[in-house]
């Protein structure tokens, strides 16, 4: 496995490739089976995988979250080469943003709602550096997870707006099995809290309505950010202590 921090080794390793399926998978690292589910949908699919991992400071809309989001480098890599991957990119933010992010993506209108309505410049930030990825990459198609619906969606309409010549593939989400959604933030869930956490799937899976599911989670102790149903999925997302849980199940 090939690993890349620096943009410019990147683009000659990049510039040296056969004409051959690439597939692409953007994390955050902190990987977990949800990440590697994504890894193993581009493996069955193309002759290359390569994933990135970059902690991407302006989609942060608080600078403690920032902070506190894991990293561990080491363990990642070591998942990667296990999983089969051909090659992680890893640059700094310096890299990525050599403009200091003078140039952005802005959407005006979804990204505005559910998430976006609490984390004022999140999804341009997602959006931007999502961008910025699949254009140093130039895979033939990328991954991302249902779990984070509205990114996912955001992407496919990004990308489609800007006729960008990638396929992006979505892959269901990947659950504990009392059916909590595998995220990084997880770690940071308490002994209490983690046992509570499972009622966030539970609620959106087996109310009848979204005003209901609101209900059961205020019963359970989480405090409600937004519960809303859109074509065929209910989202949501709520905190528990300091730890914000997003999910969503399709209707
Ligand atoms: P990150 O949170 O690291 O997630 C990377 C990818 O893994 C995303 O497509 C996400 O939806 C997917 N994923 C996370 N948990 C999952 C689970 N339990 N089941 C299935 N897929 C899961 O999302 C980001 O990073 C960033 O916003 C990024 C797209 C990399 C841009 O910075």
């Amino acid at each position: 496995m090939k690993v890349f921090t620096s943009i410019t080794d990147w683009q000659s390793y990049r510039a040296g490739l056969q004409q051959q399926p690439l597939g692409f998978v953007p994390t955050m690292g902190a990987l977990h089976q949800g990440h590697l589910s994504l890894v193993e949908a581009s493996r069955k699919q193309d002759a290359l995988t390569i994933v990135s991992i970059f902690i991407n400071p302006k989609q942060f809309d608080e600078s403690a979250d920032f902070e506190a989001y894991p990293n561990n480098y080491q363990a990642d890599l070591e998942k990667l080469e296990n999983a089969g991957v051909d090659a992680v990119l890893m640059p700094d933010a310096a890299q990525i943003y050599p403009d200091n992010y003078r140039f952005k993506v802005t959407e005006s209108d979804f990204s505005r709602r559910l998430c976006g309505a609490q984390r004022p410049g999140h999804f341009d930030g997602v959006l931007t550096v999502v961008m910025r990825l699949l254009n140093l990459v130039r895979p033939d198609s990328a991954y991302f997870g249902e779990k984070d619906y509205q990114q996912l969606q955001l992407i496919r309409d990004m990308t489609s707006a800007f006729f960008m010549p990638v396929n992006i593939v979505a892959c269901a989400t990947v659950r504990e099995t009392d059916g909590l959604a595998m995220s990084s933030r997880n770690q940071h869930l308490d002994e209490t809290s983690r046992a509570q956490a499972a009622s966030l799937y539970m609620a959106l899976k087996h109310s009848r309505t979204a005003s209901e599911a609101r209900q059961v989670l205020i019963g359970k102790g989480f405090d409600v950010d937004y519960v809303e149903d859109i074509t065929n999925r209910r989202l949501a997302a709520a905190r528990l202590g300091n730890t914000r849980l997003i999910d969503n199940v399709e209707i």
